[in-house]
């Protein structure tokens, strides 16, 4: 068999470990041959190709980003996209597709799975908010990075007497925020599953101050609060029509110093949280669903992703994985509300 592998979407530590485990066992335990389609859709799309055959998977385990490339390319939105994909993907002898990705590659690959084309899903986003799956890969390495931030940002905000406001990236869901700020300790955590009231938080702040101690508020990009009045969103939006997202660490930290009379500063995390080296939890994971997906292509077992289920890769619908977000249940927010303030 020949198989197509591509990356989508936001890239993420980890991908290149799935894209090793896909192609060496495709070819040690099946004898398949493999062809990298360039940056995510606009691959197939387009018949840009590159060779994917052993050696060009060497070294690749721990490093970041994905040799492949990736782009936010909608084939959804491409009149006759899914027809050129299918022509593309026959001329060059190709019988299957495995999409790495997040939401939205993996929510083309569920359509072109209704239209006939052979797919396989692997699960990734450094936000962790894929349904279906307890964990994707890249999630463990942005709390680790954006975890280590906030330690260092707790000593300086001490010796300054400063609050400091971290912006981590969770557009709709607060996963990073939430477990890093956890880690971390943070005075308190802002997601956006849960809008803020800003009067708690400058009582929050306060309280921290009294005790001597320097607040760290960690605030997802898409939080926002009651009245809906600070979120910040640029009018700009991707070809999946999200709005790109940017500034409510800014405008807390603002207010913060407006209202509590305290010198304040924002730090934006941003894209450093999805470079680099994947953690070792993540290179596994990575590895296993890897492995997982071309059994899953060995078995003809189309439109279908792998996914972490308690400790086991198991096989969902990518109907499933896409349906809805996973978003952070209140129970697990309660928890960290405990050590706000
Ligand atoms: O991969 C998802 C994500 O990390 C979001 O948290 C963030 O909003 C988005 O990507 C930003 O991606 P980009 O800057 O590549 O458009």
């Amino acid at each position: 068999m020949r198989v197509g592998v591509l990356t989508g979407g936001g890239d993420c530590p980890g991908l290149n470990a799935v894209i090793r485990a896909v192609v060496r066992k495709g070819i040690k335990d099946y004898g398949f041959e493999f062809v990298g389609f360039r940056d995510g859709w606009r691959g197939p799309l387009e018949g840009v190709t590159m060779e994917l055959d052993r050696a060009a998977v060497r070294g690749i385990l721990p490093r970041g980003g994905t040799i492949l490339g990736s782009s936010r390319t909608n084939l959804m939105k491409i009149e006759g996209g899914v027809e050129r994909v299918k022509d593309n993907m026959a001329g060059l002898g190709i019988d299957a597709l495995v999409a790495i990705g997040g939401e939205d590659t993996l929510g083309v690959a569920a359509r072109l799975t209704e239209q006939g084309v052979n797919v396989v899903g692997v699960p990734k986003t450094i936000d962790n908010d894929l349904n279906a799956t307890d964990y994707t890969f890249g999630f463990d390495t942005a709390v680790n990075i954006a975890t280590e931030a906030i330690d260092r940002l707790h000593t300086t905000a001490e010796s300054h007497h400063r609050a400091l406001v971290v912006e981590v990236m969770g557009r709709h869901a607060g996963w990073i925020a939430l477990h890093s700020g956890m880690a971390a300790g943070a005075n308190a955590i802002l997601i956006p599953e849960r809008p803020f009231d800003i009067d708690e938080v400058v009582g929050w702040v306060e309280s921290r101050f009294t005790t001597e101690y320097a607040p760290i508020i960690v605030v997802a990009e898409g939080a926002h609060p009651k009245d809906g009045q600070m979120e910040l969103a640029t009018g700009e939006k991707d070809s999946f029509g999200h709005v790109r997202l940017g500034g409510i660490g800014q405008r807390l930290a603002e207010e913060i110093e407006k209202r509590t009379g305290k010198e304040s500063r924002s730090v934006v995390l941003g894209h450093v949280q999805r470079g680099g080296t994947p953690s070792a939890f993540d290179r596994v994971l990575a590895t296993r669903l890897g492995v997982q997906a071309i059994d899953a292509v060995r078995d003809r077992d189309w439109g279908k992703m792998v996914a972490l289920q308690g400790t086991d890769i198991v096989r969902v619908e990518l109907s499933a994985a896409t349906e809805k977000l996973k978003t952070v249940p209140p129970e697990r927010y309660a928890e960290a509300e405990v050590f706000f303030g």
